[in-house]
């Protein structure tokens, strides 16, 4: 993995009051204590639980993550979150450009781009999303089209750690389905290149997780491929004890 940690995050999408929030929290906290953890941890609550949650985490290895930021650093947008919002309660990360988020509000590359910005001037480090439909996979676009997508949403002046890429394929989220590890393997060797050429050397450190049905049962598989440097978990991160036992796949 040429000295990437691996990285494995939750995404706790819009699941959870605060009693179930700190639940999963002290739960996740009791099982990473004492260990010697391999990969980093990361979880991301909706935004309502940020505080609460990442008041529990402090002094833990489990670092804290929100799950989408506005472009600007303040203003007149109702409903939305800044990024320097989100790094004044302690958030580390952020995730932006899910294809929940470009399905459900219409989010493109350049806004993708424009969030990524704004969480690394805000000294978060992006997660950026990217994946195909399955009629893009169908059609054998895959690779052409996750590569583009990768190019318009990568973030201008990114170092090494200031950003991790996250490759969803969008039929693999929730549906139980997973691509076969070859295809796996394919597309982040690609999604490396497409890095490579935009960034240069520095992208050689940058993380590339896998997304997509990760779970317990499959994760010692999945995390095992080259060139996945960690997963994005969202429906077993739900569970302690399957994040957790994904967390301990990590070679
Ligand atoms: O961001 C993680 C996600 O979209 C994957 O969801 O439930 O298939 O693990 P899930």
């Amino acid at each position: 993995r040429a000295g990437r940690r691996p990285l494995v995050a939750g995404n706790w999408k819009m699941n959870g009051l605060k009693a179930d929030g700190l639940a999963l929290t002290d739960a996740v906290l009791a099982g990473v204590r004492g260990g010697a953890w391999r990969c980093e941890l990361l979880v991301c609550p909706p935004a309502t639980l940020l505080s609460l949650v990442g008041d529990r985490l402090k002094g833990s290895p489990v670092r804290l993550g929100a799950q989408d930021c506005h472009h600007k650093p303040s203003g007149a947008h109702t409903g939305d979150l800044a990024a320097p919002m989100l790094a004044d309660i302690g958030c580390r990360f952020v995730i932006v450009g899910h294809s929940e988020r470009r399905a459900d509000h219409g989010e493109t590359d350049a806004e993708v781009k424009a969030k990524a910005e704004a969480a690394m001037a805000a000294t978060l480090i992006p997660i950026v999303c990217v994946g195909e439909t399955l009629a893009m996979r169908e059609r054998g676009d895959a690779l052409k089209v996750v590569a583009a997508q990768l190019a318009g949403s990568l973030p201008v002046g990114a170092s090494a750690d200031g950003l991790v890429v996250a490759y969803e394929p969008v039929w693999a989220i929730g549906t139980g389905r997973t691509p076969t590890t070859a295809d796996i393997g394919a597309m982040h060797q690609a999604l490396r290149a497409e890095l490579k050429r935009h960034l240069g050397a520095e992208s050689d450190r940058m993380r590339i997780l896998y997304g997509g049905s990760v779970k317990s049962s499959n994760a010692a598989e999945i995390l095992a491929i080259d060139g996945v440097d960690g997963a994005l978990v969202g429906g077993a991160s739900l569970k302690a004890e399957d994040f957790l036992t994904i967390a301990r796949a990590c070679a």
